[in-house]
Order: C-alpha cells, then structure tokens, then sequence
C-alpha cells in the first residue's frame, strides 16, 4: 500500500519503517530537516536496537523516502499521525498542538478513499473531534484511531509482531478495519489479536494500559517502602505474588521508579483529561502513583548521602546509567538523570556514564560529569549507583569493580546485583526495600 507517516520521532521513524520493511511504499514527513536527512541517509537520529538493518534495508530498496514536505504525503492511500502530544508545562495536559496541525497540513492532499489513522496518544475525544472537521472539510476521506504499544528498545519488535492490534473506527465503518487489516496482513495472518471498536475506546485503551503499568511498579515501589520499614524483601514479595497469574511477576520490580517520554507524561495527561470530565476525584490515585514514582528518586539520594556518613559534600560518586531504561538512548524524565543531578547540587563529585545516553544527557545536564567508560567512573568512587540496568552493570564482577574504587559502597538501584556475592566481595550493598 502507499502509506505516508507524519512525525517521524520515536514512534514514526520506526512505524515507517517497519511499513516499509512488510513491503509498503512509505514515505516519511517531518517538519525538522536534520531529521529527515539523517533519516534520508539511513542513519536513525536515535538509538534502537534492530532500527538501523530495517532502515538501512528500506532506504535503499527506495520503498522509503522522507520528506520534510507534506505535499510528499499526496497521493497516499493511508496517513498515519505519529507526531508528539507533549505535556503542557502548566497544566500537565497532553498538548495536541501537533496534532492538530499535521492534521490540518494534510487535508489539501487527501485524496478520494483515503484512511488517516492517529497513532498519537491523545486525551480521549480528540478522534471524534477530527472526524468532525474531516467530514466537513474532506468528506472523501475518513478516520480511524490505531493507537501504538510499541516500547522503547523493542520497538521494531514491537512493530513489526505487535502483541495486539486496536482500531477506533467511526459507527459503520467496514472500510477503515479492511484498510487497516491490509496494512496489518502479517501480523493478522500471524494470529495477532485485533480489537475493532469505537474512537473513544482506542484513544482510551493506551492510555489505560499506561496508566495501569505504571500503577503497578508504584505500587511495588510503596511495598519496597514498607519492606524497607519491617526488613522484609520486595524482590521476594513480588516473586512470591507475582507466581499469581492474575497478578503477574512483570512490571513489579521495585526500584528507582519509571520515567521516560510515555508512561510520567501518560498519567498526567489522564488526570488532566479526568478532571475536564467531571472524574478527578475517580482519577485522584493516579497523582498518587506519580507521587510514589518521584519520592523514589528522593528515596535513593537519602539512600545515599546517609551512606556517605550523612554528608555528599566532596564525595565522588559513580551513577551507572542515565537513560531511563536499558537499551535506549533516551533520557526524557529519567530517574538516574535526576539522581545524578540531585547529588550533586547537595555537593558531590557525580561522574554518570552510559553505553548509549551520554550525548542526550549532557545536552539536558550540561553542569554533570560525564565518563565515557565505566572504569573511569568507578575510579576512585566512594558510592556507587547502578540506575539503569543495562546488562554490562547488571553482569558487573563486584570483585574487578571493588579494585577500582575507593570505598566499596553501591545501592542497586533496580535491585539487579545478587546481594550475596557483592557483600562477600566485601561491599557494603544496599537495594531498594531488599534487607
Ligand atoms: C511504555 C509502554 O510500556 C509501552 O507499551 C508504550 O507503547 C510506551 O510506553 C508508549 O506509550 O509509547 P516505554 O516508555 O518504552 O514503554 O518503557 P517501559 O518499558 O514501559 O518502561 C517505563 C519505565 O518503567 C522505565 O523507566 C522502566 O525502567 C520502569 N520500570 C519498568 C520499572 O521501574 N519497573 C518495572 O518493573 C518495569
């Protein structure tokens, strides 16, 4: 099919080409010209495993243009909208601004029986509001709302063999599911659960399934807070729970807490939608699971300066890991940045290092230490952090790291050292609510 995608940030760059990548011809649009020209030669301006091979492959089998004109989009049989919905700096509202106008932009170019498909996550009833504007103004044209699940460092995977498909169709609309299954034909064939229903639903269910990711890590967080207070073991309680299948052992590791550019972002919008509609009160919990998600980061630098005798000042501290998650390069409302940061406005030596984030994080920390190697972190150090669990700090021989720092002294972060065999090199470990 002929298939334009417009936005091509995370989500976009990916969607098109994993589009291009099941034999569509994709053309991608943004407005930001050193994107497309990264794009263009092939080279993703962020990194994700997988994302280079399938865009490099698309690029020059030419199934794969990118264009910073959204006449290029013309001609298209489906448009998917993939731009950001940022969080309003005053209200914490999800700010649709972009969407709106890629909308707008894109009007002129609908062609007779064309499908635009939102991708973007939007406050419940943006979709319906769009179908109203497009009857009026391109009545040939029609909507549906498909959001996306896709997560970070997964996410050609994700893709590519989605674990569900949703489509928020208008009442009656057979055309815009048969479209979307012909986009989708692969991973249909595959057997991929499909959820056809109404524009509300869709725009609701990704935020739902944020909203109760998030939920549970903040509720194994408070646990990690009470296991702290009794000497109980979180790790575990949620192996223990976890065995129960209707509560599952996924998404309850207690640790530093979540960040990133979905899951903060998510929340904040939802309630802020909630209260338009009459639901704050319902929607309250949510600020709370935001609130226990920030009061782990606190948690850890307390965590910290306590370990440091009550004092960081002039303290060398090694934080392993800046982005919010392993397997990314993205430092958006990321607890270790936060950390890192944290300490060392209390007066510490912070040196922070990262395989893939270094570059993100000095642009929005340009004031903390960087090491470009773990070693030169570790030197010397009097604590160290691990934040983020990529798999060289989780694998990390306690012993070789005991030879390079000064003080033997960590606090496991995500609760992913084996306690046993740290202390019996002789560290002095702490983990979040583990004994
Ligand atoms: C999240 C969702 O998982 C995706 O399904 C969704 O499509 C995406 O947001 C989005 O809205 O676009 P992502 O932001 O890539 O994906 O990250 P997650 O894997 O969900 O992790 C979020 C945060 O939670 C990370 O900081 C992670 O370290 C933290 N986390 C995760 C925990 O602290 N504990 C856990 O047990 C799991």
């Amino acid at each position: 099919m002929r298939i334009s995608v417009i936005g091509c940030g995370y989500l976009g760059a990916v969607h098109a080409s994993a589009m291009a990548e099941l034999g569509h011809d994709v053309v991608g649009i943004d407005v930001d010209e050193s994107k497309v020209a990264a794009l263009a030669a092939g080279r993703p301006p962020f990194y994700e495993p997988g994302l280079p091979e399938i865009l490099a492959s698309a690029t020059a089998s030419g199934r794969l243009r990118f264009s910073t004109d959204i006449a290029d989009a013309a001609g298209a049989e489906v448009h998917f909208l993939a731009v950001g919905t940022p969080q309003a700096a005053d209200t914490g509202a999800a700010d649709v601004s972009h969407v709106d106008a890629a909308f707008a932009a894109l009007l002129p170019h609908l062609v007779e029986g064309a499908l635009v498909v939102g991708k973007s996550t939007v406050p419940v009833g943006t979709a319906a509001r769009l179908a109203d504007r497009l009857a009026a103004e391109a009545g040939h044209a029609s909507l549906a709302w498909n959001p996306e699940f896709l997560r970070e460092g997964f996410a050609v995977k994700d893709t590519l063999a989605p674990d569900r498909l949703v489509y928020g169709v208008a009442k009656g609309d057979d055309h815009a599911a048969s479209v979307l299954d012909h986009v989708y034909r692969a991973a249909i064939e595959a057997g991929t659960p499909r959820i056809v229903t109404d524009y509300a639903t869709a725009e609701l269910v990704k935020v739902a399934a944020n909203a109760f990711l998030a939920t549970k890590i903040s509720f194994i967080n408070a646990m990690s807070e009470i296991a702290d207070a009794t000497g109980a073991d979180v790790t575990a309680l949620a192996d223990a729970i976890g065995h129960d299948a209707r509560i599952g052992r996924r998404f309850l590791n207690a640790g530093v807490g979540f960040g990133g550019g979905c899951l903060p972002k998510d929340i904040r919008g939802f309630t802020a939608r909630a209260e338009e509609l009459g639901l704050g009160e319902t929607f309250a919990f949510l600020a709370e699971v935001d609130a226990i998600n920030l009061r782990q980061r606190r948690r850890v630098v307390d965590l910290a300066v306590a370990d440091l005798g009550g004092s960081a000042i002039g303290k060398k501290v090694a934080v392993l890991g800046v982005t919010f998650k392993p397997d990314s390069d993205d430092v958006r409302d990321s607890p270790a940045l936060d950390i890192a940061a944290s300490l060392q406005e209390l007066g510490a030596d912070v040196v922070a290092t990262d395989p893939e984030g270094i570059e993100n994080a000095r642009e929005r920390r340009p004031g903390l230490r960087y090491a470009s190697t773990m070693r030169e972190a570790l030197s010397g150090a009097d604590l160290v952090i691990l934040a983020t669990e990529w798999n060289e700090y989780r694998t990390l021989d306690p012993e070789a790291a005991g030879r390079l720092v000064g003080e033997r002294r960590v606090i496991d972060g995500r609760n992913v050292l084996d306690p046993a065999a740290w202390r019996a090199a002789g560290w002095r470990y702490r983990g979040i609510g583990r004994p």
